[in-house]
């Protein structure tokens, strides 16, 4: 990528705060933006935002999917890598997938890595954890399969899962042996590296493409990767591509047993590794390595954008596995973005559909890293207040750790002599009903947000409802977007989701039918009607996120589904809930859910508990019928579907590291023992959940008898 110098600011200014007004909405345009980046990026070369920028709208998701589990989607782009390939080439499964790497990008991010791994390990203050750095290459990752030796097939990363295969092209890059020499290599390896261009060859490349009136490309990773995939390898071959192993996928036996060995051995056999390395047990020794590196970087002559930190012991690496798409044992400290200065002419309040007050700064127009800006989020209103931004203000935005642009700071020197402090409203700008912020049971403001009080009577919240309910992981009702539900709302035709649904009755017997209307035609008019019918049969899951229940989002909508097969049960289960209390069986049968904490309990009654909630419901099943939930079969395991409860300590396994195996073998696993568990794994000193346990006749194992029970799973 095109490098820019960048400043770095104090860390309690670029930290980003993981609150969102409208978590769920801005995590949906997150995915979506995301995924369309990976396509420009991995299918066309042709990226348009800077890898800081896409980090940031990574790192964003990441954040708020922590924070509201609730929302987070399916198909996310933090469950995935890059694109599918493209289909010129031909495909090539990868037999360890190609993942990607969490994302640090301050010391502290490092040193909560640190400490996240020897907490996962158990390690004591005395055990040395080592851990090795080396730069992290700015290029396009490749996975190079060597049998006794011999180079037989290469392989892009395309979707982490499967690849192209760019054999023929791989065999023309100079860098990369066709046969390994040297002591113990394995009949089978995967090596997996970076293949970059130089920054000198890059310019020469782009001299020469100019000259000839060919593709310039935009940075050296777009110049490889492009030469790369070019389907006549006498291309490839001419274009002067280098290489850096740095990890390997399927092995059949490994030369050493620390991550810095593995990387010499790779250096006996003939293969480029980076000679900038440093393996250190001590976290401050790490950080002054990725200064130095950082103070090197434009010297370098390629492009890298940042350090990678991995454990180096491969029975630890072995031990803490991965976690979504990326590895427990290994993490990016990357190099900082772009910020740039502008006037915030004006503070905007939005109303979001579950209420909240959104306050957004409106900017004289600044390119930040190669994108114009005209809107950031002000997060709330203890934000505004804390960094005291006004109108009127000269601002510091930055694009790290948001998508949407941050106002960072305010620069004081420049603010104009008649401006006063921001005045939040405490009315709802749409309704005027009073905005408020939820406090605790001792009064104090517990929410950062406030929130308007008008529910249905708020046309804001309303039409922002309708909107969620028409969208696409919802009815995803065609034809009927935002802009069709605001001008139906605006007159009175739809007003809730029923409303929808009986729109083209009451349409044929109007005063002022739609075809009447401009903007109506024929057949759009028929084709809506059409769109909507054919939403008339909905899938449990989608129809429970439909409702716009506060805190569920897709994946919980499906847990529920998943847990309840039909609206039915799960309304019934809900209903004996409602009164019943936090230690009733009813509570807790929810509450024990997969995937279901209290959080979502409480929305659950609270939702159900209103009766204009339930109105509109009746309503809405008057219309369409929700199909039940139909479960896919996974592969099957011994302790499958069954519920298990840890306690007391164990000594092989740490207590997350049971807790992952035992959901990665599709148990479920329960804080608490009832007639409903299956297994009490019980360590050392196992109390009071073992005597339960005894009582109600659970079937107890040790530690031993649990990693018997699941051997070769
Ligand atoms: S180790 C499981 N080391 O960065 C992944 N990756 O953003 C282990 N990368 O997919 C990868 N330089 O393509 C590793 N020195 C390095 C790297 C490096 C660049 C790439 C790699 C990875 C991506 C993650």
């Amino acid at each position: 990528m095109a490098k820019k110098t960048v400043k770095r600011a104090p860390t309690a200014l670029r930290k980003p705060m993981p609150t969102s007004e409208d978590p769920e909405a801005e995590i949906a345009r997150l995915s979506a933006e995301i995924s369309r980046h990976d396509a420009l990026y991995y299918r066309e070369d042709a990226p348009e935002i800077s890898d800081a920028e896409y980090d940031a709208l990574r790192r964003r998701l990441s954040q708020l999917e922590d924070a509201h589990p609730e929302f987070k989607r399916a198909e996310s782009p933090s469950a995935t890598v890059g694109a599918p390939p493209v289909g010129a080439f031909g495909k090539i499964r990868h037999e360890v997938p190609m993942l990607s790497l969490g994302n640090a990008f301050d010391d502290q991010d490092v040193t909560d890595f640190v400490q996240r791994v020897r907490r996962f390990l158990n390690l004591g203050e005395g055990d040395p954890l080592d851990v090795m750095a080396e730069p992290k290459i700015d290029g396009l990752s490749i996975s190079i399969r060597y049998e006794n030796g011999s180079l037989v097939q290469a392989a892009t990363r395309g979707d982490g899962a499967e690849g192209e295969n760019v054999t023929a092209n791989v065999k023309t890059i100079k860098e990369i042996p066709h046969v390994l020499e040297g002591k113990a290599v394995p009949e089978i390896i995967d090596i997996r590296g970076e293949i970059y261009l130089a920054h000198k060859d890059f310019e020469k490349l782009n001299a020469a493409q100019a000259a000839s009136g060919g593709k310039v490309f935009a940075n050296p990773r777009n110049a490889a990767a492009g030469s790369l995939r070019q389907l006549d390898s006498s291309i490839t071959a001419k274009r002067p591509l280098r290489f850096f192993a740095y990890a390997w996928g399927a092995a059949s036996k490994l030369p050493a047993d620390t991550q810095a060995g593995v990387a010499a051995a790779f250096g006996r056999w003939g293969l480029p590794i980076n000679p900038l390395v440093r393996v250190s047990g001590d976290p401050s020794e790490l950080l002054a390595f990725y200064r130095e590196i950082e103070s090197k970087r434009a010297k370098l002559g390629y492009d890298i954008d940042g350090v990678v930190y991995k454990v180096n012991r491969l029975d630890y690496q072995e031990r803490l596995g991965f976690v979504s798409r990326s590895p427990r044992w290994a993490i990016a400290h990357k190099f900082a973005a772009e910020r740039a200065t502008t006037v915030l002419n004006k503070i905007d309040i939005q109303v979001c559909r579950t209420g909240a007050l959104t306050p957004v700064a409106k900017l004289e127009p600044v390119t930040v890293g190669g994108v114009v800006v005209s809107n950031a989020t002000l997060h709330n209103e203890d934000e505004i207040a804390r960094k005291d931004i006004r109108e009127g203000d000269t601002v510091v935005v930055q694009r790290a750790g948001d998508v949407i642009p941050q106002v960072v700071e305010v620069v004081l020197d420049k603010r104009p002599k008649n401006s006063h402090p921001f005045k939040f409203p405490k009315l709802c700008p749409i309704c005027g009903s009073h905005a408020v912020r939820e406090s605790d049971e001792d009064g104090n403001a517990a929410d950062v947000v406030r929130r308007c009080t008008g529910g249905l009577i708020c046309a804001a919240q309303v039409k922002e409802r309708l909107k969620h309910f028409v969208s696409r992981n919802a009815f995803d009702i065609e034809g009927l977007g935002a802009e069709k539900i605001e001008f139906f709302f605006d007159t009175g035709r739809i007003k809730s989701p029923a409303d929808i649904f009986t729109l083209e009755k009451r349409d044929q017997i109007s005063d002022e039918p739609l075809i009447t209307l401009r903007g109506f035609k024929e057949t759009s008019v028929r084709k809506l009607f059409a769109a909507i019918d054919a939403r008339r049969n909905v899938p449990l899951d989608r129809f429970l996120y439909a409702l716009g229940i506060r805190h569920i989002g897709e994946t919980t909508a499906k847990d529920l589904a998943k847990a309840y097969g039909t609206f039915e049960a799960l309304r019934a289960a809900v209903d004996a809930a409602i009164g019943a209390g936090k230690e009733s069986d009813a509570y807790q049968d929810i509450d024990n859910i997969e995937g279901i904490g209290e959080t979502v309990v409480d929305a659950l009654i609270d939702f159900f508990g209103e009766a204009h909630n339930r109105e509109q419901i009746d309503a809405l099943l008057h219309e369409v019928t929700v199909a039940p939930f139909v479960r896919t079969q996974t592969k099957e395991s011994p302790v499958t579907g069954k519920t298990v409860v840890f306690t007391g300590t164990l000594t092989k396994l740490t207590r997350n590291e049971a807790k992952a195996q035992a959901e990665r073998l599709g148990a479920k696993v329960s804080g608490s023992v009832s007639k409903k568990t299956d297994y009490v794994v019980a360590g050392a000193e196992a109390g009071s959940k073992l005597d339960n346990a005894r009582a109600l006749g659970v079937t107890v194992l040790d530690e031993d008898g649990w990693l018997a029970l699941i051997r070769g799973a």
